[in-house]
């Protein structure tokens, strides 16, 4: 670890088994009480770096929660160490895929603070975990300490030796975090490392030409057809967030899969997918009574046509991700609406409804339009008209703006429906 890194001298004094000691002795973090602890830990004798220390990752612990559940309380973590880890649930989805396609050991190239690497771990197989970040390595190499399979060690994705073991995991970093304060990168060649390289190591995993078994996160954005064919894109939505897309080659892609979405909701993981043939665009039809709103990952992975299928529904605009059908289907891929009315837009007409029908909270969507739905509500003030609740969804119908008044179906119970 270099003496003269700001990270490195953050979390220094934790790294020793005292330092650490400290830190698992202490109650739960709360902000209000800083302050006090802080000044009782310097008076029982710590130094201020070491209680500067502890408090840090006791609150960077709390954050961690969300991602590592109760994990998070024996990890340690740097900011932006923790804000680009995968969350524990998705990197064990990751792992499975390893697990399930035979790959017994598994290079973690770039493992930041271990978020994969500890997933991939804990199914038994054996993990190289590797940063060029000297502090993120001191960090991983203490999250995967009960492990047994795992080790984690210093290097770079451009030495690396792809025959060190079975499979790769990649998790390049898109965020600018010295300069741009968080800011994402798009243009996957701006990854570090780029997407090249992830490609090439790739290809120099596998055989006679075969792409060998690799997997990495890419950002949501990506452009599919910049990816070669043959491998599998998955996108990834947790709780209604498309939070990445997964390139998947040589084995760990589904059998002639060319892109997937795998939403994950309270239900658990579900999986939707498509081969390199293509789908058919769902046919534009009259809007029916019920509006499907996919799921993003559904939307990136070219999946509406097949969605459509499934639920037996029409797009109201052909450019417009909405569905539309004359039954409720409940679907983990999108959420679903009864129709109760549909005007043309107009603020004067939409007040008139609103005051009519009581309809005071109200959740406003939109796509397809220029409309924003807080300068809406600003302008419909619907506080004054009643409680009743509803949701505006705003899109183009026939390429006309259009407003369709609607209840969730998640509010209504299934017999309740027409
Ligand atoms: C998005 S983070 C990985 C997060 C990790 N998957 C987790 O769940 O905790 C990307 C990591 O790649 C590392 N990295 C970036 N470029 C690298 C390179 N060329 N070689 C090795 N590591 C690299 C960074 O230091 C960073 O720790």
């Amino acid at each position: 670890m270099t003496a003269d890194s700001d990270a490195a001298r953050a979390i220094e004094p934790v790294l020793h088994p005292g330092g650490l000691a400290l830190l698992d002795s202490l109650p739960p973090y709360d902000e209000q009480d800083v302050l006090r602890r802080s000044a009782a830990l310097r008076a029982a004798g710590h130094s201020p770096e070491l209680v500067s220390a502890v408090l840090t990752q006791s609150r960077l612990r709390a954050r961690a929660a969300e991602k590592f559940g109760e994990f998070a309380d024996s990890m340690l973590f740097t900011p932006d160490g923790l804000e680009q880890a995968t969350r524990l649930p998705v990197a064990a989805l990751h792992a499975r895929r390893f697990q399930r396609a035979g790959v017994a050991s598994v290079t973690d190239l770039g493992c930041g603070i271990g978020g994969d690497a500890m997933a991939l771990a804990g199914l038994g197989l054996e993990v190289q975990a590797v940063d060029r970040d000297p502090v993120a390595v001191a960090v991983a190499l203490l999250n995967l300490r009960s492990f047994p399979t795992a080790t984690a060690r210093q290097g770079t994705a451009e030495d690396h030796d792809p025959s060190a073991s079975e499979g790769l995991w990649m998790d390049p970093a898109r965020r600018v975090t010295s300069r741009g304060a968080g800011r994402r990168l798009h243009d996957p060649e701006d990854y570090s490392p780029p997407l090249s390289l992830v490609l090439d190591l790739a290809r120099r995993l596998g055989a006679d030409g075969d792409l060998g078994p690799l997997g990495a996160k890419l950002g949501p954005g990506i452009d599919r057809s910049a990816l070669p064919a043959g491998t599998e894109v998955q996108w990834l939505s947790w709780h209604g967030q498309v939070l990445e897309a997964t390139l998947w080659c040589g084995p760990l892609a589904g059998a002639g899969v060319h892109s997937s979405a795998l939403v994950v909701d309270r239900g658990g993981a579900h999986r939707l997918e498509r081969d390199e043939t293509g789908i058919d665009d769902p046919v534009p039809g009259a809007l029916g009574e019920h509006l499907y709103e996919p799921d993003g990952a559904v939307i990136r992975a070219g999946l509406i046509g097949r969605l459509a299928e499934d639920l037996g529904a029409r797009t109201v605009d052909p450019t417009i991700a909405y569905l539309t059908a004359d039954r409720r289907i409940d679907t983990p891929f999108a959420r679903g609406y009864a129709v109760r009315d549909v005007m043309p837009f107009g603020i004067k007409r939409l007040i008139t409804y609103l005051r009519e029908h009581r309809l005071g909270v109200l959740e406003i969507k939109k796509r397809g339009t220029a409309v924003e739905p807080e300068e809406l509500r600003r302008k419909l003030r619907p506080r004054r008209f009643g409680t009743g609740s509803a949701t505006l969804i705003l899109t183009r119908i026939d390429g006309e703006q259009s407003v369709i008044v609607a209840s969730p179906h998640r509010d209504l119970p299934a017999e309740d429906l027409p």
